[in-house]
């Protein structure tokens, strides 16, 4: 009898399965079942408010061959509750001595234009799986992120291709029991946008926000600089 293979996509973002981050993780997900993957989703947000959601989280990992980490840049590095679910993974993986062999993968999506402003929090997922006994199969770093808006890649149509060739490269890699190839990694970090437009249209956001809140007249006040 064959083990049919099972991956579970963990959403570190407080708008969960509404973030672009989630809608980064269901289209690989997406592509995972095509491949023959059983598949489950966790909000890390709820889960970890809990003990019932932590138990039901933990034992989700457990039974899992493939665990896909999804979560926002914050600061420079991870939100406080995806941390806080890898220590407790952490622990509880080194108390229950688990030997079966399992892959993670992180997806870190930010709002500055760049890619390379993930690689930190990437690496904080590589160090993570390391400790708590995964096998590190890659990390994806996307900027621009909130360019995806929440939605399904599928309906943003010819902006986001560069973004599905590297989920499809990754999916097929991993359903072959490769880790993430080169070539994906590449296709993720290309920008979504030219990086004029999107810095345009982020200043306009930002003159609209303060319109709103009636601070127009003061937006280049540098309260905290010397
Ligand atoms: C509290 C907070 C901190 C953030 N810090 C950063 C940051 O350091 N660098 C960055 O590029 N984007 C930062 N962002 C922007 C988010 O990473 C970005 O909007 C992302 O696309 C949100 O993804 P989500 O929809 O999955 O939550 C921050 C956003 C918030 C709310």
């Amino acid at each position: 009898m064959t083990h049919t293979r099972t991956a579970l996509l963990l959403v570190g973002s407080p708008f969960g399965f509404r973030s672009t981050s989630s809608s980064l993780g269901s289209y690989l997900m997406d592509r995972l079942t095509e491949t023959g993957f059983t598949t489950n989703k966790v909000h890390i947000h709820k889960s970890v408010k809990s003990q019932e959601g932590i138990d039901e989280l933990l034992h989700l990992v457990g039974i899992s061959d493939l665990v896909v980490l999804t979560f926002p840049l914050y600061v420079d590095s991870l939100p406080a509750p995806v941390i806080k679910t890898m220590e407790i993974i952490t622990k509880h993986r080194e108390e229950a001595a688990d030997t079966r062999r399992q892959k993670i993968i992180a997806i870190s999506n930010s709002g500055f234009p760049k890619a390379n402003q993930n690689l930190v929090a990437l690496e904080v997922c590589r160090c993570f799986a390391q400790k708590s006994g995964f096998e590190w199969a890659g990390g994806l770093a996307l900027g621009m992120g909130p360019v995806i808006s929440r939605k399904p890649l599928n309906e943003l149509g010819g902006m986001v291709r560069n973004v599905k060739k590297a989920l499809d490269v990754t999916a097929l890699a991993l359903s072959e029991g490769r880790i993430i190839p080169e070539e994906a990694t590449k296709h993720m970090t290309k920008s979504i946008l030219p990086r004029r437009l999107y810095m345009w249209m982020g200043n306009r956001l930002w003159k609209y926000e303060a319109k709103k809140n009636g601070v127009i007249d003061r937006i280049r006040e540098k309260p905290h600089s010397t």
